[in-house]
């Protein structure tokens, strides 16, 4: 495929826009549509790219359209219908975190794109961030030795969601790091929460993974916290990275620090643990957009016929772990294992029947939120 890959963007809200910008900008892409049943939304993105088609009519759009690939960035309650309508149109799909409101629903997409051949990528933006990449380098060249936790907070005031809780809502960005650095799944998930503002939809949340080997993350998430907060720290048994997302430059920075105990004694006196304090040092970071790589990284998997990194198994088992921390916080933070690994999981291992999603809980059903096609 010499050509331009033809994109039409699907929700051109809140972050759909950006998606817009970003494929227009690219050499290889030809930002074909742009889709929106709010007129006004689509009016002003008109007024910005006169030059790009636009529509109200998502059926028609791939139908008609004439596009190779779509990028959904619409509430995930609609993500199932609409990504399941777009690869059985023969469109690669790309849809935004998290990727559906079920993993028997990310099952199923993966299923079709697997038949079709076609590519199915999520959104896990961070996963493209310049800073993550560096991490993942440094952790994986053994820098930091072995990881021993994971801490993040991701916290602010407000956009508060209707249809999700603030964990899927901000808890998948640190989720698909943790994941790409650890490189396994979790066994169990903690969540506490509290819906302060809407009822039912947990505004601040508490959740724990527990990973082989004593390994542990834990993920602060609110929509209630006066300051913007992105920040991750990894715990090495050499050294120690802190994450800074926030920060204008030095996003990134490793501590020489750590603790050891002796290896042998033979009296309590002789007991003393090791505190190691050394330099701080800033690995040099170029900045780059993460959303322009990542749609960059869609085109080319299109082109080559590769899969992406945040693929539909990625999205899938952030899914899996997001419905345990739904079924976590209705046990008010009891532990709940995460079952069978993915492709394999049955629905009730995670709580959740097919099609009756837990994005949002605080100790009712959950709204329903997914109507199948
Ligand atoms: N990757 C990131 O960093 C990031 C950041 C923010 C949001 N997101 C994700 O992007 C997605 C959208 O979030 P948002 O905050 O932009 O939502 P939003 O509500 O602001 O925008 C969604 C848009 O979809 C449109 N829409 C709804 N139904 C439609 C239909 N049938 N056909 C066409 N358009 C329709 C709405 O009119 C609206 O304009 C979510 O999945 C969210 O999690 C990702």
């Amino acid at each position: 495929m010499n050509k331009q890959i033809r994109v039409g963007v699907v929700g051109c809200g809140y972050w759909g826009p950006n998606l817009i910008r970003n494929f227009r900008a690219l050499a290889d892409c030809q930002l074909k549509v742009m889709c929106d049943i709010s007129q006004e939304r689509l009016a002003h993105l008109k007024s910005l790219y006169p030059e790009v088609e636009a529509s109200t009519d998502y059926q028609r759009t791939l139908d008609e359209g004439g596009v190779d690939a779509i990028a959904i960035a619409t509430a995930v309650k609609y993500h199932y219908n609409m990504a399941k309508a777009s690869l059985l149109a023969g469109k690669h799909t790309f849809i935004e975190k998290p990727m559906a409101a079920s993993s028997a629903e990310c099952e199923e997409l993966i299923e079709i794109a697997r038949q079709k051949s076609l590519v199915l990528m999520v959104g896990h933006t961070f996963l493209y961030s310049p800073a993550v990449r560096r991490i993942k380098q440094i952790v994986d060249s053994g820098d930091i030795g072995e990881i021993r936790y994971i801490s993040a907070r991701r916290l602010n005031l407000g956009l508060f969601q209707k249809d999700i809780n603030v964990a899927w809502d901000l808890a998948p960005h640190d989720i698909s790091i943790i994941l790409h650095i650890m490189q396994q799944q979790p066994s169990t998930i903690n969540c506490r929460g509290s819906a302060h503002i809407t009822p039912g939809i947990e505004d601040v949340t508490s959740m724990c993974l527990s990973f082989p080997k004593e390994r542990s993350a834990m993920i602060q998430s609110s929509w209630l916290d006066p300051r913007k907060v992105r920040e991750m720290t990894i715990v090495g048994s050499k050294r120690m990275i802190v994450y800074d997302d926030v920060a204008p430059i030095e996003k990134v920075r490793i501590f020489d620090a750590r603790v050891e105990r002796p290896p042998h004694y033979d009296t309590f006196a002789e007991f003393h643990y090791a505190y190691h304090y050394g330099d701080v040092y800033v690995p040099y970071i170029k900045q780059e957009e993460p959303l322009k790589t990542e749609c960059q990284h869609f085109l080319d998997c299109i082109r080559h016929g590769t899969t992406p990194l945040s693929s539909g198994k990625a999205g899938l088992d952030l899914v899996r772990i997001l419905e345990a921390s739904s079924k976590s916080l209705k046990l008010n933070g009891g532990a709940v294992e995460l079952g069978a690994p993915a492709g394999a999981a049955p629905a009730a291992a995670t709580g959740h029947a097919p099609g009756t999603p837990g994005p949002g809980t605080a100790g009712k059903p959950a709204p329903a939120v997914t109507a199948r096609a």
